[in-house]
């Protein structure tokens, strides 16, 4: 007899591993692939963070910390809202979490009810629509388009009609588009306004290369999410954080503790770490600028134009209509012949994917380098 499942669990896979697993294969076979495919950095986390990440390896008990994450740490990370952006932000306000992604868990729990609509620029990140989607909460793509650079205006939420919360990125993921100055406070304050929750994804902070990015920190509606995943190149050391609008703050404590509990104790400590680490963590930015200068000549005189202005992050989202309408067989065939991984728009548009590519930067830089020389001379 078949046992009961929940529906919860059906969600969309990442078409992403079906290239990772393709490119392992070839990559048995004893051939190179060059990994353009992945969104994650390819250095280690900073040395100072790992210096006292083993110190504490010998003289702490590293058991569960608060469920919001140890007082110097929410300390520190409420520090940085004064220094990078002039924001006041009390310790109270921060819940450490274990990455972003428990982040965007627990701020939809506490927001969202099942049945609401939670509104997402299309394209954006999967697991915004996915996670919401096990919630049984209803997301509504926002159209967006090069006009707005890609990112979400009150004029395109006024069109949805009803919606109960909006999530947003910038610098984004796939796109790498930025806000113009002063949107995200104009949304911010729309939002605030209609009683519409924004959840602002500001991971990608820190990796800009034309502008600053901005907070909605300074809302007091918004909750800010946040991880020590990019900038500070800790992805597997899964630790990130919330900025909570004083009404979420205890729904979220008390979340935090019963799906969690705590967020990992090494990884807190690595993470205090981290912002003295600055010098390192701006040397891993400037090869990524020098990266997507590379990446971004070779993309454009291969005819593959950026769809949207690769302000920040570390991603060149391009139209591949010039050499096909069929990304997903594009990709595949970039792999195959020129053993260069890279990632279908369809991961992040189910609808309309199929014409855009997502090229990432954050490998090594002779990575990139030799990836750009075989994208120049490739005849598909
Ligand atoms: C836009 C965006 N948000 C959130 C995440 C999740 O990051 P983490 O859970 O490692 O903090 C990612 C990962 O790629 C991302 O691209």
């Amino acid at each position: 007899m078949a046992l009961k499942q929940a529906q919860r669990g059906n969600v969309s896979s990442f078409l992403v591993m079906d290239v990772m697993r393709a490119a392992a294969e070839i990559e048995a076979t004893g051939k190179g692939v060059l990994h353009l495919e992945v969104g994650q950095p390819g250095f280690q986390a900073p040395k100072g963070a790992r210096l006292a990440a083993a110190r504490a390896l010998e003289e702490d008990t590293l058991g569960y910390t608060d469920a919001v994450g140890r007082p110097a740490l929410r300390a520190r990370i409420a520090e940085q809202y004064s220094e990078a952006y002039a924001v006041d932000v009390t310790p109270e306000r921060i819940s450490v979490t274990t990455g972003s992604s428990a982040g965007f868990l627990l701020a939809f729990l506490a927001c969202f009810e099942a049945g609401d609509r939670v509104a997402l620029a299309d394209p954006s990140y999967p697991c915004y629509r996915n996670i919401l989607k096990a919630l049984d909460i209803e997301t509504v793509p926002i159209p967006v388009g090069p006009e707005t650079r890609y990112q979400p205006t009150p004029e395109h939420l006024e069109a949805l009609g009803e919606i109960d919360g909006v999530v947003v990125a910038s610098p984004s993921n796939p796109t790498g588009a930025m806000f113009a100055p002063g949107e995200l406070g104009r949304l911010a304050r729309w939002c605030h306004s209609k009683g519409v929750r924004l959840i602002s994804d500001e991971i990608y902070h820190g990796l800009t290369y034309e502008q600053t990015a901005e907070t909605a920190a300074n809302s007091s509606s918004a909750i800010v999410i946040n991880s020590f995943s990019k900038y500070y190149a800790m992805t597997g050391w899964r630790i990130g954080w919330m900025v909570l609008p004083e009404d979420l703050i205890e729904p979220i404590n008390k979340l935090a503790q019963n799906f969690f509990i705590s967020p990992p104790a090494i990884s807190q400590v690595a993470a205090l770490a981290s912002f003295d680490c600055r010098e390192e963590l701006e040397a891993n930015k400037s090869i990524y600028a020098r990266n997507r200068k590379v990446l971004l000549e070779a993309l454009t005189d291969r005819g593959l134009q950026p769809a949207a202005p690769p302000d920040g992050a570390f991603y060149i989202y391009v139209d591949a209509s010039p050499l096909s309408n069929d990304s997903l067989s594009l990709c595949k065939s970039m792999l195959d012949e020129i053993g260069v991984a890279a990632t279908s728009g369809l991961d992040f548009q189910p609808i309309n994917g199929n014409r855009y590519i997502r090229f990432s930067f954050c490998a090594s830089e002779s990575d990139v380098a030799e990836a750009a020389r075989r994208i120049r001379t490739w005849r598909t």
